[in-house]
C-alpha cells in the first residue's frame, strides 16, 4: 500500500513548553489511525498542526507527494487548501445555519459547485441517517444528531484525510456506541483515511486499524490494536490499555520474585534473558488475568499466589471488580459473578482472600527508576511448588 500521508519530526512549542516533540506518523491510504493518550499529551495540538490551524516550529507534513508543511523550506499551505475534514468534540455546527447549510459549508468554501449540484450534501446526510433533518437548525437536534451532522460535514467534500478530535466524548454511553459504530461502518464503506483522537481505550481498539499511543508529545507505541493489546511496548502503554495491576519484581540470587519474595517464573512470562538488565523490573497484569481463591491450597502449581484482604468489590453484571490489599500491593481482580458472586456479596471489608496469576499472563518491563523499595510487610506467600 502506498503511504498516503506522512508527518516527520513534527515539533510544536507553546512558550517554553514543547507540546509536540519530534513526532512521526506514517498513515497508509484508507487507514484509520487512532491517536490514544491521556489529557494534555498533545493530541489536539497534533491534529491542529496537521489541519494547518497551528504552525509548528519544526518538521514536515506531506499528503501523497504533496508537501503541505515544511519548516526548513517554509512551505505552509493554508488550512482551507489542505482538503482535510474535521469533526470536533464540541460539534461546532453553525447555529444560524440549517443542517443542509452546515453540511454544504465545506463544499462552498472549496467552491465545489458541481458536488452540490450532484446532491453530495443529501448523500452525506443520508449516510448518517440525517436526511430527514436537512431543514432543521442545530438547536432543534439531539446531541447524537448534531454529532452525526458534524460527521457528514467532515466527510461531504470527500477529503484526503478526516481528523476526528474526541467526537464521541460528549455523548451519553448508548449514543456513543451508536455513533461509534456508524463511524466504523462509514469507514469500511467509504475507505477514507482518518486520524481519530481519543483517550478511551475501548474506542481505540474498536475503531483503529493502527494505534499510536502518545506520551508527552511523542509516540510511545505505533502498532495494530492486537499487538498493542498483546505486547504493550512499555509500562506506560500497558497501564494505559487497562493492565491495571503493577507488580514490582526483584532479581535475587535464586531468581525473580515479587517484592515480598514470591518466586515468579519470568521464562514462563516469555521474558528474554537480557531484556531486563538491572535487578528490578515491573510486571503488568489485567484484572481478568487474576483469579480469586479462598486459600493458597487452591492456587495452581507454578502460579503466583498472594494472601490479601478485601478492600472493595463492585458488581458489574457478569463480574465483580474486586480490589485486594496484599501486603501493601493493591491488586485489581475481575471475578466471575456466577462463580464468586455469593461469596463476594457476603464478604466484608478486610475479609481474607487469595489472589493468583499465571506468569504466562505477565508483561514485564524495565523498572523506570531501576529501584524497588523492599520495606513492605511480607504477606504474600511463595507459590506452591509441585506437590
Ligand atoms: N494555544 C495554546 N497556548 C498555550 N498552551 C497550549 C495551547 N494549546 C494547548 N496548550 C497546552 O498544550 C498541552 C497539550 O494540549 P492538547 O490540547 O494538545 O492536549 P490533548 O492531548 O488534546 O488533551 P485533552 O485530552 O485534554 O484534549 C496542554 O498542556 C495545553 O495546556
Ligand atoms: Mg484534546
Amino acid at each position: 500500500m502506498t503511504s498516503q500521508f506522512k508527518v516527520s519530526n513534527l515539533t510544536k512549542t507553546f512558550g517554553s513548553n514543547t507540546i509536540v516533540d519530534q513526532l512521526d506518523l506514517d498513515i497508509q491510504d484508507g487507514e484509520f489511525l487512532v491517536l490514544l493518550g491521556p489529557s494534555g499529551c498533545g493530541k489536539t495540538t497534533t491534529l491542529r498542526c496537521i489541519a494547518g490551524l497551528e504552525t509548528p516550529e519544526g518538521g514536515s507534513i506531506t499528503f501523497k507527494d504533496n508537501t503541505v508543511f515544511d519548516a526548513s523550506t517554509r512551505i505552509n499551505v493554508p488550512a482551507y487548501k489542505r482538503n482535510i475534514g474535521m469533526v470536533f468534540q464540541s460539534y461546532a455546527l453553525w447555529p444560524n445555519m440549517t443542517v443542509r447549510e452546515n453540511i454544504r459549508y465545506p463544499l462552498k468554501v472549496r467552491r465545489m459547485k458541481s458536488a452540490i449540484a450532484a446532491g453530495q450534501v443529501e448523500t452525506a446526510a443520508d449516510m448518517v441517517d440525517c436526511g430527514a433533518l436537512l431543514d432543521r437548525y442545530p438547536s432543534q437536534l439531539s446531541g447524537g444528531q448534531q454529532q452525526r451532522v458534524a460527521v457528514a460535514r467532515g466527510l461531504v467534500a470527500r477529503p484526503d484525510l478526516v481528523l476526528f478530535d474526541e467526537p464521541l466524548s460528549n455523548l451519553d454511553a448508548r449514543l456513543r456506541d451508536q455513533v461509534r459504530s456508524q463511524i466504523h461502518q462509514l469507514h469500511q464503506r467509504l475507505g477514507f483515511t482518518a486520524v481519530f483522537v481519543t483517550h478511551d481505550q475501548a474506542e481505540a481498539f474498536a475503531l483503529g486499524d493502527r494505534l499510536a499511543i502518545m506520551k508527552a508529545g511523542k509516540i510511545e507505541q505505533y502498532d495494530t490494536p492486537e499487538r498493542v493489546y498483546q505486547t504493550p511496548s512499555s509500562d506506560y502503554v500497558a497501564a494505559f490499555i487497562g493492565m491495571a495491576n503493577r507488580l514490582e519484581l526483584v532479581r535475587r540470587h535464586e531468581g525473580w520474585t515479587t517484592r515480598a519474595g514470591a518466586p515468579v517464573d519470568l521464562d514462563a512470562a516469555g521474558v528474554q534473558g537480557d531484556y531486563i538488565s538491572g535487578d528490578t523490573a515491573v510486571g503488568r497484569l489485567r484484572p481478568e488475568d487474576l483469579a480469586l481463591h479462598h486459600s493458597l491450597d487452591e492456587v495452581r502449581a507454578g502460579d503466583v499466589g498472594f494472601v490479601g484482604e478485601l478492600v472493595t468489590s463492585e458488581y458489574g453484571g457478569r463480574y465483580f471488580d474486586v480490589t485486594v490489599d496484599a501486603g501493601g500491593e493493591q491488586l485489581f481482580v475481575r471475578a466471575d459473578a456466577e462463580r464468586h458472586g455469593r461469596w463476594l456479596r457476603a464478604a466484608t471489608i478486610g475479609s481474607p482472600l487469595v489472589v493468583s496469576f499465571s506468569p504466562t499472563k505477565l508483561r514485564v518491563f524495565p523498572h523506570p527508576d531501576g529501584h524497588v523499595d523492599l520495606q513492605v510487610p511480607v504477606l504474600a506467600q511463595a507459590a506452591r511448588s509441585e506437590a
